[in-house]
């Protein structure tokens, strides 16, 4: 099988890769100027990365005799960062809807498959966020279904909607493509995919200084000793998914394409829900036993406002609770890793690759 991968030194793209290129049968032509988290795969004759975005001058003709020649093109190339919504709105419209845009085309063009990482913020916030007293009790009003739960953003000035309207429009180009030109389509909304390779550490491996992700942010508190700052109460709740997890539904998806074409899947797992002061304090004491340093169970979380942490402008998505009966039902997929095994896994590979030998400990 043929695979155009774009994006593919990210996150979810090198665990696809890793599982893609270990089991064999696939020839994959990648494109992302990153190749630090793929480097085992560099000299794999199965695999042939361009180390250039998909924008860059001269590349789209490239991705078009690809494309031309390809079984199926995974589309992962994004700005996926809470922290640049807002601060780098239109670097966040242009990344997740306009470079996007001729790749869709392409695939319209040659009719060939596109499988589309979209996201979960899509959705917005629920009703019950909207709704006045407790709502949380009616799973109608907050549980997320693919093909039938409003998608509801904040208004224009809260700039944190940047980044879930862009994917809007590009699940909404790519649906139209498949109706009135029959390209067919998969469009994967993640939900938290937690495990090894995510993100980075700020100041490390030559990353930037920005914000990750939460769990990179309270990653990097853990390994320089500094408090992890629970925005605006830790109140919001996500699912987390092990990448493991999630890169058996894409191969399941590759297997059964029949079953997988032509829809939209959220992918998450509805038993690992925390909100994010929960989170924190799972952290610290996972990372308590990785150390063997049980004064990190009493690690300090401090709070902070939104404002404070991303800036004017940032809005979050109160609770995110898939329906997960598509991705059961068509694909026989069914998320089995617990939280606790997804954090230790994860937490433990921060800790290999960046714990510095001594630490000095901050005190509670
Ligand atoms: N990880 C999650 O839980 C999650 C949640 C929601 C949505 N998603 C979506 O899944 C996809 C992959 O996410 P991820 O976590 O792997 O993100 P990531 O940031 O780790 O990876 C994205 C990769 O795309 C590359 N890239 C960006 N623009 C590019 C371009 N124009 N051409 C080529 N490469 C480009 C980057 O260099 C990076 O390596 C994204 O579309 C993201 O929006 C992920």
């Amino acid at each position: 099988m043929r695979i155009i991968m774009l994006g593919c030194g990210g996150f979810i793209g090198s665990h696809l890769l890793d599982r893609l290129l270990d089991e064999g049968g696939f020839e994959i032509h990648g494109w992302d100027p990153s190749d630090r988290k793929i480097a085992r795969h560099l000299t794999n004759p199965n695999f042939h990365l361009h180390r250039n975005t998909t924008n860059s001058p001269g590349e789209l003709a490239e991705i078009e005799s690809e494309i031309a020649q390809a079984d199926v093109v995974f589309n992962l190339a994004a700005i996926c960062n809470p922290a640049e919504y807002n601060t780098r709105p239109l670097d966040t419209i242009y990344a997740n809807l306009f470079d996007i845009y001729p790749i869709v085309e392409l695939c319209a063009k040659y009719k060939k498959w596109l499988v589309s990482f979209s996201t979960s913020e899509v959705y917005g916030r629920t009703l019950s966020s909207y709704l006045p007293g407790d709502n949380y009790s009616n799973p109608d009003f907050y549980e997320l279904r693919e093909d039938e739960t409003p998608l509801i953003m904040g208004p224009i000035s809260n700039q944190r909607w940047t980044y879930a309207c862009a994917k809007q429009m590009t699940e909404r180009l790519i649906y139209a493509h498949n109706q009135e030109n029959g390209m067919p389509f998969t469009i994967i909304r993640p939900l938290n995919f937690f495990g090894p390779k995510m993100d980075y550490i700020p100041g490390r491996d030559g990353s930037s200084d920005g914000v990750p992700r939460v769990l990179a942010c309270f990653m990097t508190a853990l390994l320089d000793n500094k408090p992890m700052q629970l925005v605006d109460g830790g109140l919001a709740q996500r699912t987390i998914v092990s990448i493991h997890d999630a890169v058996d539904a894409m191969r399941l998806m590759l297997k059964f394409p029949d079953k997988a074409q032509n829809q939209i899947f959220n992918i998450g797992n509805r038993n690992n829900e925390v909100n994010i002061a929960e989170l924190a304090e799972l952290m610290r004491l996972t990372y308590a036993k990785i150390t063997g340093d049980l004064s990190y169970k009493n690690h300090p979380i401090v709070n902070t406002t939104s404002k404070q942490f991303y800036g004017e402008g940032y809005e979050d998505c109160d609770r995110r609770m898939p329906d997960l009966s598509k991705a059961e039902t068509l694909l026989g997929w069914t998320p089995t890793k617990p939280l606790a095994e997804v954090l230790l896994e994860t937490m433990s590979y921060y800790h290999q690759q960046y714990a510095s030998p001594v630490q000095e400990k901050v005190s509670a």
